[in-house]
């Protein structure tokens, strides 16, 4: 039972810190970067368009940073390592399509 104790409150420190937080998310074979984009990322990204999905800054504007970004996370932002393959590069691809440069 300690161990057990001991263990939630790692895992709870963990959570509560967010930093190196990762998302399990997985998505469908068949999603599209728009649907990959719309379920993982619009609960912090919201569009701000039709046809802006995010505002990019310029060293984020190519699919490998994006693609880095969202397979790694950061400090604030949560990793999806299962966004990998062919979906990650819908995703990137979409992305980039759908920003604007600040
Ligand atoms: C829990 C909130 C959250 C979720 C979910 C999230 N992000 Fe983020 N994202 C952030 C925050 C906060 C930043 C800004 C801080 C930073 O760059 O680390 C950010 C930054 C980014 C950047 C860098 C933008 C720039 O120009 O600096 C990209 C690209 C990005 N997110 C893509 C995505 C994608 C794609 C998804 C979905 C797979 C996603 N994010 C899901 C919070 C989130």
């Amino acid at each position: 039972m300690k161990k057990m104790n001991v263990a939630l409150t790692a895992s709870a420190l963990f959570i509560l810190v967010g930093c190196g937080a990762s998302n399990d998310y997985t998505p469908p074979a068949d999603a599209t970067g728009e649907n990959i984009f719309s379920t993982a990322c619009t609960e912090c990204h919201k569009p701000l368009s039709a046809n802006v999905a995010m505002l990019l800054s310029e060293s984020m504007a190519n699919k490998e940073a994006i693609t880095k970004k969202f397979q790694s996370g950061s400090m604030r932002m949560p990793a999806f390592p299962n966004i990998n393959g062919e979906a990650a590069d819908r995703l990137a691809e979409y992305v980039l399509s759908h920003s604007d440069t600040n």
